[in-house]
């Protein structure tokens, strides 16, 4: 009782001193009032309850150890310090984990630290962790175990696998899930590096992003070390039955051993990938690129785990042809992990950024007219997101406000689409010479730092613009930022491969019988997804079997294809298709296939109803980013 009413005095103080409440909620929500807003260096993350300008994190020092009968992680965080005079206190985030304890100096050290956790939890943001610190503490130890609930982790049985013997455990941190598995900090507007030792079943391997193992030992210990400061939604970890190859001097994939073969294989131009971002952009300065192929209920297609993508086996198409991902992925280790969005509002600088410097890649590698073709399906991503969000809405704005919300919500095409065209709209301006040079410029010299919305303007006007208010005019960054929809003028993609693709449509809807189409036999996965997206609605039984009959669409082993496709098996309420649209479902966990699908799915009482019947087999297989968003559309719970 009394430790708690003196954190109430202290935290009364302080929030005293910077305007605001006591209480962790208000703190942290409280946006344009305090007094992190007034410098432009450090925006309010208002999905972090920490208060970095006071005490923060400057290196982490890892130990735990990975149970997977509990499904807890338990162990020591240890924590060096960077405090401002005066500070007698840090903040850090927590969500559903238990603390047993707080200690100042060495990993044995007794000296135990006072430390209480907010009143309240939210669901989204979690709890404040509030520790004590005596005069001079530099470095601090949090001995502390997760909840089998962590939001972040997927704990997988062994039949959830590829080689149904072992259970796999992956993490998942983007956007503010780190901290459902380890107190920090948990804004991408701070960094620390880090090191860590992890102990699991001995006969499974460990891998983190940072430093990697490439065999496993058998004492079940690995030891890791990420010297680039990073941003904690960057922290991960997976643990199963994995295996290492490599792929060229610089990169490799680890995966279970029955995947492996099929990995290499389809990341083959991965080295070539890694060699065309550094032509573009500058070096690559993570060291290593690997990739790890997780199990398919991994409910992102990638995740850019810096030295280590994670990334889902649905891009195993066998022919390479979906492999922009990785470009995509790797892209991120400059735009995200090296320039770092410095809150969520600003996630578009992360993947608009991405999207651009992933097609510039796939350009070199493939051409331009391979470039057009994912530029015209970003570009139908992006027009049917418009459509659900309104084009009026505040949500189709570059620039978000998701002060209140979960972040995961601002995660749309937007950022990726609407992002992706304002960065060629500046290309198109100031030419692909001048574009390139400012963006090698703007990567080398905002590295290992955060970026907003407002600095990014800035960095255009002193560096492109330079007074010159014509060009100012015809940027019109403002527009394409703080608005709505797509401004005045944009000229959608066009693509000439697509338009053969357009002219087969028609002839087979004109009556030719879809064995008798003569052009397809060239078609890449991207001309076929066009040709999915655009058959026209109301197919009778019939044409969805002269269809499936020529092209093996409900049997395609291709991911994207199938999922396209199998929207018009249900609106089309095609039956012959219903067995393999249940299995890819249980199967895999991707959330941009699922959501497509439930959602159609939904559109009617009796889909909505098989939609349900599906859902209850699958959903215990599926990591809560994806059980979150699919229990709405159903609602279900
Ligand atoms: N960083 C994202 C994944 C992400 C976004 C996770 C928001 C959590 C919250 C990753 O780089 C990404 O964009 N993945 C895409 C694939 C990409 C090719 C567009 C995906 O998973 O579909
Ligand atoms: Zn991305």
């Amino acid at each position: 009782m009394k430790y708690f009413f003196r954190l109430f005095l202290l935290a009364f103080s302080v929030a005293f001193l910077y305007g605001c409440e006591p209480n962790s909620e208000t703190h942290s929500s409280d946006s344009d009032s305090d007094m992190s807003t007034s410098t432009s260096e450090a925006p309010r993350d208002v999905h972090s309850h920490a208060v970095p300008e006071i005490a923060h994190v400057s290196h982490l020092d890892l130990d735990i150890a990975v149970d997977f009968e509990t499904k807890t992680i338990t162990g020591r965080a240890s924590y060096d310090l960077v405090l401002a005079d005066g500070a007698t206190e840090i903040v850090l985030d927590a969500r559903d984990l238990s603390i047993q304890g707080v200690t100042a100096g060495g990993n044995d050290s007794s000296d135990s630290l006072a430390f209480a956790m907010g009143e309240t939890s939210d669901p989204i943001k979690g709890t404040s962790l509030t520790i004590q610190l005596a005069e001079g503490t530099e470095r601090i130890n949090v001995f502390y175990q997760t909840s089998p609930e962590a939001a972040a982790l997927q704990w997988l049985s062994p039949s959830q696998t590829a080689g149904k013997e072992q259970p796999f455990l992956f993490t998942q941190g983007q956007a503010i899930l780190t901290r459902t598995w380890l107190p920090c900090q948990d804004g991408p507007g701070m960094r620390f590096t880090y090191d860590a030792r992890v102990t699991v079943p001995s006969n499974l391997m460990a891998v983190m992003s940072a430093t990697n193992p490439t065999e496993r030992n058998d004492q079940g210990v690995y030891e890791f070390e990420m010297a680039q400061p990073i941003p904690a939604y960057l922290m991960a970890l997976s643990v199963g039955d994995l295996e290492f190859a490599p792929i060229g001097e610089q990169t490799g994939v680890y995966a279970e051993p029955s995947v492996l073969e099929a990995a290499v294989y389809e990341f083959g131009d991965m080295e070539k990938m890694l060699v065309s971002a550094e032509e573009l952009y500058g070096p690559y300065r993570w060291e290593r690129y690997d990739v790890i192929v997780l199990p398919p209920s991994f409910p992102f297609g990638g995740m850019e785990n810096p030295r280590l993508t994670f990334a889902t086996p649905t891009i195993l198409a066998g022919d390479r042809s979906l492999t922009s991902l990785i470009a995509h992925e790797l892209a991120h280790s400059w735009s995200g992990n090296l320039v770092t969005n410095a809150t969520w509002d600003d996630f578009w600088l992360n993947e608009g950024f991405t999207v651009y410097f992933e097609r510039r890649i796939m350009e070199k590698l493939y051409g331009e007219s391979y470039v057009k073709m994912l530029a015209m399906l970003g570009h139908q991503d992006l027009d049917h997101t418009l459509k659900e969000l309104g084009t009026d809405s505040k949500d189709t704005h570059l620039k978000l406000d998701l002060i209140g919300r979960d972040p995961d919500e601002g995660m749309t095409d937007i950022a990726y689409e609407k992002g992706y065209f304002l960065l060629t709209h500046i290309e198109n301006s100031i030419g692909r010479e001048a574009f390139d040079a400012f963006l090698r410029q703007y990567f080398d010299e905002n590295a290992f730092t955060t970026m907003t919305t407002e600095d990014f303007i800035q960095y255009v006007d002193e560096n492109l613009v330079k007074g010159d208010e014509a060009l100012k005019a015809e940027l019109a960054l403002e527009k394409w930022i703080y608005a709505p929809g797509l401004p005045a003028g944009f000229e959608a993609p066009y693509s000439d491969r697509f338009e053969k693709v357009d002219a087969e449509l028609a002839s087979w809807t004109g009556g030719t019988a879809a064995k008798d189409l003569a052009g397809t036999g060239e078609w890449s996965t991207h001309e076929w997804l066009h040709f999915i997206r655009k058959l026209p609605a109301g197919l009778s039984g019939d044409q969805m079997a002269d269809l499936d009959g020529a092209f093996g669409l409900t049997a395609s082993g291709n991911s994207e294809i199938q999922a396209a496709w199998f929207e018009h098996v249900i609106r089309n309420q095609y039956e012959a298709g219903y067995a393999s649209l249940e299995a890819f479902l249980i199967r895999v966990g991707r959330r941009k296939f699922l959501k497509p699908l439930y959602t159609t799915l939904a559109e009617t009482e009796s889909g909505k109803e098989m939609g349900r019947d599906i859902y209850a087999k699958a959903r215990s297989g599926y990591h809560s980013v994806s059980v979150g968003t699919i229990d709405e559309i159903l609602d279900y719970n």
